[in-house]
């Protein structure tokens, strides 16, 4: 029920709990409805503790509370208990009964295909048991499952097992948001892994039955991430078994519950026929991800939730060098540098703009954010470029060394950087702690043998951020010769001024800068520089990244020219395309990635930071004519091309096949636009692999010839739940822009459009809203399709609801009559008596 005044939770306010918890226990007795939960628990008040306690709990029945065998009153609130407690330790036992079976927010306890499970994170263990539901309280959990299933789990080491009943003990202390427990009907894929120091670790990936053919891959990267977190870390794992469980129903990609990780069945399985390239890659980083957590979020984790980038932002980043290593890193970078474009760029400029550590917030739900994750990423990536790959590793080792078993916070973090570096972070902290993306503004000069680079730094004042004070943004920097020779290698320009001067003497002549190599912070660029430049970059610049970035920008320069001057394509950019795509010793992923364009809502952004109104119509025309451009263009060289990144070996879901499998496929995209959809559709007909299939697929609804295919789909995989998400999706994100709602809304009557699972609500109205043009379409048609799903997801699902909200907030770009649109829309939904607090915060903050 919405509260009358949501209460705000403030970073300045923390306050350490009164008890420390010496022990947990819990018994669980499961039943659909009526599931009870028996807890021990053992508190020892702290000297300032005040004689009574108060416990967490939501949507429990309690049956009885006793403290130290009496029974006991508690006073009872829809947020939790509070009770007397004796001035000395005590036990607290507790029983409660929950509905796992209703439960479909899908936090808590809760049931999906007949399966138990549970998401604790963020503050979901107070819908299990009344406890002190905050990171900053760890204990050992002892825990008991009675239930009719053959597979019953929990965190730690298994202690006994019969029929019907398991005993499991976690010797490491932890938060209750890591608490996991899961009982069904499943089936292991089972393997085994030995540490460094000799630790014998059982591997377990649970599925339903049927899914066992989707295994192998999940546990081949669980493997390679144990070694990894080994070899580069030094970080050891330190239980004796291991457990992954798949799951269908599940708001997120994944849980790192100690010892026992959740899993979104999206994220863990795949085998070749069902999953694609990108899936697998996907699988990897996001078991690489949850198996991180163990060292960074369980052994050492955050005191309060503001610090949530603290575990999330340090584990993106060593996923991505995982990714780094097992795959290509440039690959990897730019695929990281345009979803960060993609969603939080988006974010840091807008309404819901927030600090990588928020000061505030009313529910947390709502900040595991991009800016949280993947700008705390960046924000490490800076950190080490600054102090070095040695000063990283050793800030790192002092980091597990001195905390470990502890609930830390960011200054913390930064006090090990400053005591193994002996650099002073005080500036550096600002990008913990102000919202926004920085633009940094970079000019050039030359006088008789003295190069000067000028950057500036600015960042709008944002209702977070209202007085934003500059940042220290490590900007690396190259000088190439007009040969393409690098006269100055890459070297780190530290700006800390607002505008600040860079010279380098005693070069033979004028160079060509190459700014912001690998994308070294996370900002938006101006170059006030001749776009011949971007040209000359585009074909010799020796960094990967900033070579890609060349191509991006005249894409970028072409496009906003055709929207705005109705320019024809730009032939440097073309001609340029055809070099790179000549060029044969380029890794066939890289040059796949090169012909993408930048992406319309992006393009949606650059207008709106230079002051224009964008349309939506207009952007989408743009980028057809360009990709039509570039097809014809490339004509010569897109058979060749495409015969030569033919994969003719068995499917393996590794780097160098996908690679030349994309860059073939993207080929095959772009041949359609001169030839049609024949070579589509033979090869639709001949896929024996999902990447093949799906990426036929596409091109045969584009071109508006795949009913058949799209039939035949259906009946080929009406049985798999995740390639029929891919089905659902598809049909949406190739539809064209006043096609997309009326799409969407024939899918939703779909029999199987089962609206309250979140992959299949996702895989719908999630595209619609990915579908910039459609979206956005004059109609207002996707509009008020989706606050109407929003509508009825809200009061079943709040998160998910909630994390869709976020698609309207770019709304304030565009023209006054989308905006009335939209507006009526996010007025309709708020108006709603019973909005949940998730959904009205993030409406709120939208709606300014
Ligand atoms: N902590 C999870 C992760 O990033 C994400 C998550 C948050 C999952 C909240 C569920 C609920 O690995
Ligand atoms: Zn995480």
């Amino acid at each position: 029920m919405r509260d009358a005044a949501p209460t705000t939770i403030y970073l300045k306010d923390y306050k350490p709990f009164g008890f420390e918890v010496t022990s947990v226990a819990l018994t669980f007795d499961l039943h659909p409805n009526a599931t009870r939960v028996k807890s021990r628990i053992a508190f020892a008040p702290k000297p300032d503790a005040g004689g009574k306690i108060f416990l967490h709990g939501e949507n429990l029945t309690l049956v009885s509370a006793r403290i130290d065998g009496e029974p006991v009153q508690p006073e009872i609130t829809t947020e939790g208990l509070t009770c007397p407690v004796p001035d000395a330790p005590f036990v607290w036992e507790a029983e409660v009964e929950i509905d796992p079976a209703n439960n479909t927010a899908l936090e808590g306890l809760y049931m999906s295909n007949g399966m138990y499970c549970t998401q604790c994170e963020a503050e979901g263990f107070r819908k299990i048991t009344y406890y002190p539901d905050r990171p900053d309280v760890m204990s050992v959990f002892t825990v008991t499952i009675n239930g009719p299933h053959p597979v019953l789990l929990s965190n730690g080491n298994p202690v006994d097992a019969s029929d019907g009943h398991a005993e499991w003990h976690d010797p490491w202390p932890k938060p209750a948001y890591l608490f996991a427990l899961v009982a069904g009907d499943l089936v292991a894929h089972s393997d085994r892994f030995t540490t460094r120091s000799g630790r014998a670790v059982d591997l377990n990936l649970y599925v339903r039955p049927g899914d066992e053919g989707k295994c192998a891959f999940g546990m081949q990267a669980l493997k390679d991430s144990m070694r990894w977190d080994e070899d580069v870390y030094g970080r050891e794992y330190d239980l004796d078994v291991f457990n992954i469980v798949a799951v269908d129903d599940f708001n997120m990609g994944a849980m790192e519950n100690k010892g026992l990780n959740i899993f979104n069945s999206s994220a863990v399985l795949a085998s070749p026929e069902t999953a694609t390239d990108n899936n697998f890659e996907r699988i990897e980083a996001i078991i690489a991800h949850e198996y991180f957590h163990n060292w960074t979020g369980n052994r050492i984790t955050c005191r309060d939730w503001f610090q949530l980038c603290l575990k999330e932002g340090l584990t993106v980043f060593r996923d991505s060098q995982f990714t780094s290593d097992m795959r290509s890193a440039p690959v990897k970078r730019i695929s990281d540098v345009i979803d960060l474009r993609a969603r939080q760029f988006p974010e840091d400029q807008g309404p819901l703009a927030h600090p990588v550590r928020p000061e505030s917030f009313q529910e947390i739900n709502n900040f595991y954010t991009a800016t949280v994750y993947e700008k705390g990423a960046e924000v490490i990536g800076m950190l080490r470029r600054l102090v070095g790959a040695q000063g990283y590793d050793k800030a790192l080792s002092l980091y597990f060394d001195r905390h470990d078993g502890q609930a830390c916070t960011i200054e913390d973090w930064l006090k090990v950087f400053e005591d193994a570096t002996g650099r002073d972070l005080a500036q550096f902290k600002r990008w913990y702690s102000q919202a926004g993306t920085p633009t940094v503004t970079v000019r050039d000069a030359w006088y008789s043998g003295t190069y000067i680079l000028t950057f500036t730094q600015d960042l709008k004042p944002s209702a977070t951020t209202p007085d934003p004070q500059p940042q220290v943004i490590p900007i690396v920097t190259g000088l190439l010769s007009r040969s393409g020779e690098e006269l100055v290698p890459s070297q780190v320009l530290e700006l800390t001024e607002t505008s600040q001067s860079f010279t380098f003497e005693g070069l033979p002549e004028r160079p060509i800068p190459s700014v912001l190599r690998g994308f070294s912070a996370p900002v938006v660029l101006h170059r006030e520089m001749p776009e011949e430049h971007q040209a000359f970059l585009l074909a010799h610049d020796t960094d990967p990244f900033n070579r890609w970035e060349a191509g991006r920008e005249l894409a970028r320069a072409s496009l906003l020219a055709m929207i705005r001057d109705g320019a024809k394509p730009d032939q440097r950019y073309l001609d340029g395309m055809h070099a790179v795509m000549a060029e044969d010793g380029l890794d066939p992923a890289y040059r796949a990635l090169m012909l993408g364009l930048p992406a319309q809502s992006d393009l949606a952004r650059t207008l709106h930071d230079m002051g224009e109104v964008p349309d939506p119509a207009a952007i989408w025309t743009a980028s057809e004519t360009l990709r039509d451009a570039l097809a014809e263009r490339l004509s010569d060289v897109l058979p060749g091309l495409h015969e030569a990144h033919q994969v003719r070996e068995d499917y393996q879901p590794n780097a160098e096949q996908s690679g030349r499998r994309s860059l073939a496929n993207a080929t095959l995209s772009l041949l359609a636009r001169l030839e049609g959809p024949a070579r589509a559709q033979a090869q639709y007909d001949a896929a024996d692999n999902m990447t093949q299939q799906l990426a036929a697929l596409a091109v045969l609804l584009r071109e508006k010839a795949g009913d058949n295919a799209l039939h035949a789909f259906e009946n080929q995989w009406s049985h798999d739940r995740l390639v029929m998400d891919k089905w659902f999706g598809l049909q949406v994100m190739q539809a064209a822009p006043d096609a997309v709602a009326a799409t969407a809304q024939k899918l939703t009557e779909h029999a199987d459009f089962n609206w309250k699972n979140p992959n299949r609500f996702r895989s719908v109205l999630g595209a619609m809203a990915s579908h910039h043009a459609g979206f956005h379409h004059d109609s207002g048609a996707a509009y008020t399709l989706l606050a109407d799903w929003l509508i009825k997801l809200d009061p079943v699902n709040p998160q998910t609801t909630a994390r869709m909200c976020a698609v309207f907030q770019t709304w304030k770009r565009y023209d006054e009559g989308r905006q009335a649109m939209i507006a009526a829309e996010l007025d309709r939904i708020l108006a709603l008596p019973e909005l949940s607090r998730d959904t009205t915060e993030m409406l709120t903050r939208i709606r300014g």
